[in-house]
């Protein structure tokens, strides 16, 4: 029998992680209606947007506008910062939760933050503590958690240590993402159970990117780990620009889809989610490629 829960909580990533990957600038107001229309689908969790230097990630220059614009009652407005300037630019917002990122490789966080995994754990640990004061919400996303694109193979050891660090150092979620799509669902299914043993009081997601198209069975692998949280993004878009070989996360409708045929409630509503998809499509640089859009364009 598989161990499955009734409810799944989707944390949608595509303003954020999808955007930033694009080739194109989409524009803002298109970004704005994506957003609103992923409420509208029933989506309660979500990334908008991340407060990165616009000379790394042209794609992320119009945060401040998103995060003043786009924030809504009853969800979870989440922004990124990968450190102390970022942190500061979310203080000029009225964001309530945050979520910094770091690699457990060390050579993709060099390549990502431009600072050692060690530089950006002894930087961001104060920042985390005063966001706790004042009450956010902090998510700290854990790349690299599987596989580097540059140092192949990371050990498990590896990546449960830089996870306890950031539980001790007070974050109230570990996002943990297999960046550049490589795990399987044995790699997947150990990860998350040794998180799921480990950590009690943490809100533990998987972020699975669908390079080799492994997402669902990676999925499917972590529900059995008992994991409940899902980041994805609606079209399949995403992928990180310092990564090579990233390719997009797991498409939200493609998860939906699963979850809801195995009697899975996601709350959230398909035929709006594909509405919000059409709104960012004509603006893409890349075609949409999950399932349950090539099903609806009899592709
Ligand atoms: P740096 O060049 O080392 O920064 O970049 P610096 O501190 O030397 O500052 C250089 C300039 O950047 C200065 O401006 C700073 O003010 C500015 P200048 O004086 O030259 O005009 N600056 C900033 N501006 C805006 N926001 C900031 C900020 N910090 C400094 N926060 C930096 C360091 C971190 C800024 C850079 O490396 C960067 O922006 N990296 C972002 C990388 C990124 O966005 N990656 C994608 C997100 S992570 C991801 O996708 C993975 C995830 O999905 C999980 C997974 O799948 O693995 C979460
Ligand atoms: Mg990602």
């Amino acid at each position: 029998m598989l161990n499955l829960p009734n409810k799944v909580t989707i944390i949608e990533v595509g303003p954020r992680d999808g955007m930033q990957n694009e080739k194109n600038f989409v524009p803002t107001e298109i970004k704005k209606r994506f957003i609103t229309k992923l409420r509208n689908a029933g989506v309660k969790e979500m990334e908008l947007t991340s407060f990165v230097s616009p000379k790394w990630v042209p794609q992320m220059a119009d945060a401040a506008e998103i995060a003043a614009d786009c924030l809504a009652e009853h969800t979870r407005n989440i922004v990124l910062a990968p450190n102390r300037k970022g942190i500061d630019r979310v203080y000029s917002t009225h964001c309530n939760a945050v979520a910094v990122f770091v690699g457990v490789s060390n050579s993709f966080n060099l390549k990502n933050i431009n600072k050692t995994t060690r530089d950006s754990l002894k930087e961001l640990r104060p920042v985390i503590h005063e966001l706790k004061e004042k009450n956010y919400f902090v998510r700290a996303c854990i790349s690299t958690a599987f596989y580097c694109p540059y140092e192949g193979k990371i050990s498990e050891a590896e990546t449960l240590k830089l996870c306890r660090e950031f539980v001790e150092a007070g974050v109230d979620e570990l996002s943990v993402a297999d960046t550049i799509g490589m795990a399987a669902p044995n790699e997947a299914y150990s990860l998350f159970a040794k998180l799921k043993e480990q950590f009690h009081h943490t809100l533990l997601t998987a972020h699975f990117h669908d390079t080799r198209r492994l997402g669902l069975a990676n999925i499917l692998a972590s529900l059995q780990a008992g994991i409940d949280r899902f980041d994805t993004s609606a079209g399949g878009l995403g992928g990180c620009p310092f990564a090579p070989g990233a390719s997009g996360n797991t498409a939200t409708e493609d998860v939906v889809y699963m979850l809801r045929r195995m009697g899975i409630e996601t709350g959230i509503d398909l035929d709006q989610l594909m509405e919000a998809v059409e709104v960012v499509r004509p603006h893409l640089s890349r075609q949409i490629d999950s399932g349950y859009y090539r099903l609806l364009a009899h592709v």
